[in-house]
């Protein structure tokens, strides 16, 4: 049976989330009020638009329609300009090592993102040219939890979907994965990630024996 393997990006193959806060944090902050780094746990994984929905109720802000797309718009250039410098350096531990290794396997392999940044940022940390299909935020209509953009993936690749393996750092992501019927593997913190099939703290933590396995059972 063929597998596939699909990567999620923030906070799986680069961290990401910290531009994220940092832009949500200023314009949280010119809206006059605060946004911690524990509230930012609430947007991994989330479309930027249900972020700022969510950034709104903690503001407990209301926004006409021309305000809320002006807002979308300021957070989104602020990230870029964070994101703007980004380079190989920025690439999670080990997260290499397992993509060369897939490849060299002839493993299809997908990015499955909500971001509608991801191949820029793909491009400038020069892993692109590992992935076969990228299916992020300008690809699908309903965002994680939903497993659109899983099944798409899986669609794109050629994998029937329960033969793909899912990498996941934020729960509405495990969640879309399992969903999908697809393995599930949270990188972070296992109590968070606790509907994750597998949990491992970083790439540092899974041998390649530990993804043949994946590979052939
Ligand atoms: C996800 C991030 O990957 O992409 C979220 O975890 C982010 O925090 C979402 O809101 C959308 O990203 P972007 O780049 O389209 O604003
Ligand atoms: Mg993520």
């Amino acid at each position: 049976m063929k597998k596939g393997f699909i990567f999620d990006l923030d906070g799986v193959i680069v961290d990401t989330a910290k531009y994220h806060y940092l832009a949500w944090k200023k314009l949280a902050n010119e809206l006059g009020f605060e946004f911690t780094k524990e509230q930012n746990e609430l947007f991994k994984g989330v479309s930027r638009k249900r972020c700022l929905e969510i950034l709104l109720d903690i503001g407990k802000r209301e926004a006409t329609k021309k305000e809320f797309d002006t807002w979308m718009i300021s957070k989104n250039e602020d990230y870029l300009k964070y994101i703007e410098n980004m380079d190989e350096s920025e690439i999670l531990p080990d997260v290499p090592k397992i993509l060369e290794y897939l490849k060299e396997n002839n493993i299809p392999i997908a990015l499955g993102s909500a971001s509608k940044n991801a191949q820029p940022i793909l491009e400038k940390v020069g892993l692109l040219s590992y992935f076969d299909t990228i299916v992020d935020g300008n690809n699908v209509t309903k965002a994680k939890p939903d497993s659109e953009v899983f099944l798409l993936a899986a669609k794109q690749l050629g994998v029937n979907s329960n033969d793909c393996v899912v990498f996941e750092d934020a729960v509405a992501g495990v969640e879309a994965a399992n969903a999908a019927n697809m393995i599930s593997i949270g990188i972070g913190d296992e109590n968070v990630l606790s509907e994750a099939q597998f949990n491992f703290a970083d790439f540092t933590e899974i041998s390649i024996d530990f993804i043949k396995d994946l590979i052939e059972n």
